[in-house]
């Protein structure tokens, strides 16, 4: 598959801005009205918190810096609506005429993650209770029953108050749907939902039984209402099917501002939500709650340390998978937040470094948060870019300078994604169904992801992370990680896949559960076991390292093992464990098949019991990535540098309309100077736009480079 056919394929709301992108653009442009800016650079901005005489200069400082957006609003419900029914939104309007007057568009959020004082005084029971029983209180945030109708109903008085003034605004571009979701309710409405909820699934009880095999433990239900609303552990039916209940609740809280913020707002105005990564506020399914949303965007924290390349990366691929297009990076740290157990700052360069990182990996803008901590309040010490006395702080210059270099590249990258021949398939069912049960407290399924991940993106090759769920035809190899729930629904995608062409790799837990969380009565990996020719025949939870080695290289496995058979004549052992003198799995292991592969129709299937080291992973995946024909466009690239690529149509050549182009970003993480050859020449776009066949770069530095597609 070419990358033309890859980026035409790809759907979303990018399309609109593709088309843009047709336009032939300058080499670089100069100042542009903030509506067609195709990368920027911004702050979260709370003019709410500051005497209105004070804007003009903060904004001022924010054009001088090159920021070109304001996020602006999420929290500030008191303000818009000091008293039941009386609303006030011409400070806002102030806000935003100025903001105009200084070339900075404006994302308007609303603000139904910190509900009023006056709101949950008179109606208690918008109020969250958490899993204790105990009942949230006014003075910090969140304290909202996501499942209340009565606080949905102010929440779309809100919005569309907000919508009706603001939706024909040319200078408002999008609208945020409260903020980062993240904590459910255990009050005993939200029970009694749960339980209409799971009625409305299952239909009978009878269904309902059968699925979660609640003959077990007395567990059987003869009415609807006596099921639990979990609150810690239970049957990993019942909890997963909540972790389903509480993504369908998420999805109505925001689908009830979505909607009148569309019925009053212009189609150009974007809708999206700022979400966490993986690890954290994921207790309900992101895909799920991007469907209905415009554009995917994210908050994206280091906390504690410093740029973890790998991770961070992934995350960024993560979120461009939610909705396959370009995304924003809602929020990010000047420097330092103010919740990790050390908050050290960024250092110098880093947090250009991983802006530019973001880009790379398809972010459009890059907002900080924030542009200024409140005076008092819970956030008095985490990072900002300009201090209490507003005076810039010292990140303002490296924010700046970013900020210039956005506004610079906007025109190259205008149209541009990356584009992947290699994706992972990630589950939130998955992840959860894992989690519910680990096993070994060693088995960390985003440590599982990057042992797949690291090793591709340190070829400079391009990775999409995509539900399970999504296309797969665009893509030469699909690696799996962990895909513990595999319903036969499922099994057959992945098998026509493989049937097609496809290559594709399972790791250790794959399709040992179905869709309701219940094990496969097949050996893992479950309906996929006949097509493999060969499965788990048991597992073993590792506490010593077991040497592995077979026609992909030595090392060993650690954490987790899956002792394997091979039923098929055609089934290729790959690895196989080595006899030890005792102590590994007491003898299990010995000799056994730890990795095999199987030609399938036109593709290939491969199944990987074990979690590997970094360095036989590295050659194992070499390995895959050889016999899918996945080749890198880079030589070896010392392990601190990475390359990301974004393609696109070419902006020069408009009339020959299908030439495609690629920008790539260069970035030097490590702390000594690198030296990169190019495949190829490419033109050095934050210089003179010379022609390079190799690049030179700094710690922290990057270079942004262009060239025709491959
Ligand atoms: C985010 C949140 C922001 C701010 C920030 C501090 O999770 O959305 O409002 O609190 O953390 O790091």
């Amino acid at each position: 598959m070419t990358v033309k056919t890859a980026f035409a394929s790809m759907a979303g709301w990018r399309s609109r801005r593709v088309a843009l992108a047709l336009v032939a653009m300058p080499f670089l442009c100069g100042p542009v009205p903030a509506q067609s800016r195709a990368l920027q650079l911004g702050a979260a901005w709370y003019p709410e918190q500051w005497p209105e005489s004070r804007w003009e200069q903060d904004l001022a400082l924010m054009e001088q810096a090159h920021l070109h957006v304001v996020r602006v609003g999420e929290f500030a419900w008191s303000r818009m609506e000091p008293a039941e029914g009386r609303y006030d939104l011409d400070w806002l309007e102030r806000a935003v005429r100025l903001a105009e007057k200084h070339h900075i568009a404006v994302v308007l959020g609303t603000p139904t993650d910190a509900p009023p004082a006056w709101l949950t005084a008179a109606h208690p029971e918008t109020l969250r209770m958490d899993a204790t029983g105990h009942l949230a209180e006014h003075g910090g945030r969140r304290q909202f029953n996501y499942a209340n109708p009565h606080y949905r109903e102010y929440c779309a008085q809100i919005a569309g108050q907000l919508a009706r003034r603001f939706g024909h605004d040319a200078d408002v571009i999008g609208w945020q749907i409260g903020n980062e979701y993240t904590d459910e309710s255990f009050d005993p409405e939200t029970k009694q939902q749960f339980q209409d909820w799971l009625k409305r699934r299952f239909g009978t009880l009878d269904a309902l039984n059968r699925d979660w095999s609640t003959a077990y433990w007395s567990q059987t239900y003869d009415r609807w209402d006596e099921i639990p609303l979990p609150t810690a552990g239970g049957n990993p039916g019942l909890l997963l099917e909540h972790r389903h209940f509480v993504s369908d609740t998420w999805r109505d809280f925001q689908h009830v501002q979505a909607e009148v913020v569309r019925k009053f707002a212009e189609k150009r105005q974007f809708i999206t939500t700022n979400l966490g990564g993986l690890g954290w506020s994921d207790n309900f399914d992101h895909y799920e709650i991007n469907d209905e949303l415009d554009l995917a965007s994210w908050d994206d924290y280091v906390g504690q340390g410093h740029l973890n390349v790998s991770r961070n990366g992934a995350m960024h691929d993560l979120v461009r998978g939610w909705k396959g297009a370009n995304f924003w990076v809602m929020e990010t740290q000047p420097g330092s937040v103010n919740w990790a157990p050390v908050n050290n700052a960024l250092d110098r360069g880093e947090t250009r470094a991983m802006a530019w990182q973001a880009v790379g990996h398809g972010a459009d803008a890059v907002l900080y948060w924030q542009w200024r901590s409140a005076l008092n309040g819970q956030e008095q010490y985490h990072g900002a870019i300009v201090g209490p006395d507003g005076e810039p702080l010292p990140l303002y210059a490296e924010i700046a300078q970013t900020g210039n270099e956005f506004e610079r590249a906007a025109a190259l990258l205008e149209g541009t994604q990356p584009v992947a021949q290699v994706a992972l398939l990630h589950s939130y069912d998955s992840r959860w169904a894992i989690d519910f049960q680990p096993h070994s407290r060693n088995y960390d399924q985003l440590d599982v992801l990057l042992g797949y991940y690291a090793p591709l993106r340190e070829k400079g090759l391009t990775v999409d992370i995509v539900s399970a769920e999504a296309p797969l035809d665009r893509y030469k190899l699909v690696l799996a990680p962990s895909l513990n729930l595999i319903s036969a629904q499922s099994a057959a995608r992945l098998l026509d896949y493989v049937q097609k062409g496809g290559h594709l790799v399972l790791g250790p837990r794959s399709g040992m559960k179905d869709e309701h969380n219940a094990l496969n009565t097949e050996r893992q990996p479950g309906p996929l076991a006949d097509a493999l020719g060969g499965g788990v025949e048991q597992f073993f939870a590792l506490e010593d390292s077991v040497p592995v080695s077979g026609a992909v290289g030595t090392g060993s496995a650690l954490v987790w093992a899956e002792q394997l058979s091979v039923r098929a004549d055609n089934d290729e052992v790959l690895l196989r464990y080595e006899k030890t003198s005792g102590g590994k799995a007491k003898g299990w292991l010995d000799g056994q098949p730890a990795m095999i592969s199987r030609r399938v129709g036109q593709g290939r299937i491969t199944y990987l019991g074990a979690v590997l080291d970094p360095t036989l992973m590295r050659s194992t995946l070499q390995r895959m990535m050889t016999d899918a024909h996945v080749e890198p466009e880079f030589s070896p690239l010392p392990s601190y540098v990475e390359v990301c690529r974004r393609v696109g149509p070419d902006r020069v050549d408009k009339d020959r309309g299908n030439n495609m182009r690629a920008v790539y970003v260069v970035i030097n993480h490590g702390e000594s100077a690198a030296h990169i050859a190019l495949p190829g020449a490419m033109r050095d776009m934050l210089h003179d736009g010379r022609s390079l066949t190799e690049v030179s770069l700094d710690p922290q530095d990057v270079a942004v480079l262009e060239a025709a597609a491959p």
